[in-house]
């Protein structure tokens, strides 16, 4: 026995060895093989982080259109008339107390409404769609009462109002209507913190009345659909005129 084991010793070195690298070579195969292994082939590997990245593409801007007046991204302002200036949308609803919107308009207010109800904080439609004709009895009217100068930073000549298009509505709640109040109650708190979820924004915010061309409104929301509104957001643009480069 002694001399059998003597004589293998320097054999069981290089028999080790080769044990070893057969056993590298035979996983090395196995795991290039397709088929025989649980885990992505390489290819397929990539191309699935490709159809990752692709899930998340950039926000494109010219998704919609910013100047057709049935497009929930059109931009309307003193200097961005509606076209035709008489428009008017042909899906208007009830968005309740006799208000009307634009159909998308209503189920995101609603959907709002809903979940600010949940957090006890009661909001109304004041006032929603108005056509070319009300507006410029609205404009008037604002012309009459503050004269031109004032009237023009907080009324829209008709043509040139969100109003018209359906996509704009003035709120109140929380024991303030279409007033300065309404940006310290509960409820005008609330819109303006969580408006975009359901994809509106407070059109005309405090600040940026150059901009914009009119004074702070805390009440009039425009509908813009939770995509955009979200993107703004996050880009923490107010404005949709500095959001497009207007
Ligand atoms: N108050 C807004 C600017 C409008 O009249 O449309
Ligand atoms: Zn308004």
């Amino acid at each position: 026995m002694a001399l059998r084991s003597k004589k293998l010793k320097p054999l069981l070195f290089p028999i080790i060895l080769a044990i070893l690298f057969i056993g590298v070579v035979a996983f090395g195969i196995r795991a290039d093989s397709p088929g025989t292994d649980t885990t992505e082939p390489r290819q397929e590997q990539s191309s699935h982080k490709t159809k990752h990245a692709k899930e998340k593409p950039a926000f494109d801007k010219s998704r919609y259109s910013i100047d057709e007046a049935d497009s929930i991204w059109v931009v309307v302002n003193k200097s961005r008339p509606l076209n035709p200036i008489t428009y008017a949308p042909n899906d208007l609803m009830s968005a309740g107390n006799g208000q009307l919107m634009r159909r998308a308009a209503v189920a995101a207010l609603q959907e709002m409404f809903k979940a600010a109800a949940t957090e006890g904080l009661n909001l109304q439609p004041l006032s929603g769609y108005r056509s070319y004709d009300t507006q410029q009895t609205v404009y008037s009217r604002e012309v009459a009462t503050y004269g031109q100068a004032v009237a023009d930073t907080q009324s829209a000549k008709p043509g040139h109002s969100e109003h018209q298009t359906g996509l704009g509505i003035d709120i109140g709640g929380g024991g303030c209507g279409i007033e300065d109040c309404f940006g310290n109650t509960a409820e005008g708190k609330w819109v303006a913190t969580n408006g975009h979820t359901y994809g509106f924004i407070i059109r005309y915010p405090e600040g940026k009345e150059a901009v914009t061309g009119y004074r702070y409104e805390p009440w009039h929301l425009r509908y813009v659909g939770k995509a955009l509104a979200a993107e703004m957001k996050r880009t923490n643009t107010v404005t949709l005129e500095e959001f497009f480069s207007l």
